[in-house]
């Protein structure tokens, strides 16, 4: 209902819209089928299905979000600086083929913001599972002194922490997930006090080579897991000729044979030694179980969630039940064994 209401609206706005209905509506709280409970990092999550980042960017539905049935929300990219991101319009919407692209060029409340807010809801909700993706501002010189900041601030409110080396839209980001990226790598691990998983977000714009190399690097370098993918910057044939030349990351359903492709790939070098979160086009409740099989082992939407609404979430739900059924297996991430 929401998000056909939503649909009338220009993107952004719409996005704030439903963002303000999430904070200040009553939100019924949707019961998950204790089955679906998935154990990774030590940490017990309720459903292996979450919220990806760039939806809550600057922490403000986490209670909400949870509610609606995911297991866990990543809130973020959030960036040292407050910045305000590129200029408006940044979101198109290719509703024909379901995909977005976005150029938000990470908007971002700042680490001061964000962590105060999420100090406020850690301290009524200590156990809710909450990524927190980091970012870099645009005029950022130190990467690492960026991502080391973001490690110190969040590391006691995060349930993981995420450095995402893969948004197309600032400028050199995506390069450090080649170069450099053991000396960054390195750099991260040395930073970290706690025990707080620490994951690199990739794109799915990887040569196999890259993919190689970047799996070695996060198993030598002791990271606690990958999320596999962030956008594309492919513009497939379908996508109407008036987005073909919009700057920008493209996500939903023409991502999805790509995102599974790479999770694939990643799964072959690391072969369950460490957790991989499948994102990237999942648009329904057999793409879900499609990408735990592929080795996943969490999930997260977001586009196909503004194209079907929120019975997503219960459709998925569902198709991971049936098939755990079907295959006589106890719990979501052990589909991949089948
Ligand atoms: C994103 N995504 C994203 N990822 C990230 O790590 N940091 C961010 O700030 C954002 N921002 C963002 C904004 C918008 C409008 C979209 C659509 C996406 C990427 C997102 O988390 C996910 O990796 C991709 O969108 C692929 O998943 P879906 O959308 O195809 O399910």
């Amino acid at each position: 209902m929401m998000h056909r209401l939503a649909r009338l609206l220009p993107p952004e706005p719409a996005h704030h819209l439903t963002l303000a209905a999430l904070k200040t509506l009553p939100v019924r709280k949707r019961p998950v089928d204790p089955r679906l409970k998935t154990d990774v990092w030590g940490h017990s999550f309720a459903s292996p299905l979450g919220m990806a980042a760039g939806f809550d960017k600057q922490g403000q539905a986490m209670d909400a979000l949870l509610r609606l049935g995911f297991g866990f929300t990543e809130v973020g990219s959030i960036t040292p600086h407050p910045q305000p991101g590129n200029e408006r319009p940044r979101v198109f919407r290719a509703p024909a083929i379901g995909g977005v692209i976005n150029r938000y060029g990470f908007n971002s409340d700042g680490h001061d913001l964000v962590a105060a807010r999420l100090r406020v809801w850690r301290h009524d909700n200590p156990t809710a599972a909450l990524g927190v993706n980091l970012g870099m501002n645009k005029d950022c010189q130190d990467p690492l002194g960026a991502y080391v900041a973001g490690i110190e601030r969040f590391e006691d409110l995060a349930t993981y922490l995420v450095v995402n080396l893969s948004s197309p839209n600032t400028a050199g980001l995506r390069d450090q997930q080649t170069t450099g990226l053991r000396d960054l790598v390195e750099g991260l691990q040395r930073a970290r006090r706690f025990d707080v998983p620490l994951l690199l977000k990739v794109a799915p714009d990887l040569m196999p080579q890259q993919i190689e190399t970047i799996a070695g690097t996060a198993l030598d370098a002791g990271l606690d897991g990958l999320i596999i993918s962030n956008t594309t910057l492919d513009r497939p044939f379908g996508l109407p000729q008036s987005l073909q030349t919009q700057a920008g990351g493209l996500s939903g359903a023409p991502l999805t044979a790509k995102a599974l492709a790479c999770l694939k790939a990643f799964y072959g070098y690391t072969q369950g030694r460490i957790p991989l979160v499948g994102v990237g086009g999942i648009s329904s409740g057999a793409d879900a179980v499609a990408r735990l099989k592929a080795g996943a082992d969490l999930l997260q939407v977001y586009t196909a969630l503004l194209y079907k609404g929120l019975g997503l979430i219960e459709e998925i739900h569902r198709a991971i039940l049936a098939e755990m059924a079907r295959t006589d297996t106890p719990n979501p991430r052990e589909l991949k064994q089948i």
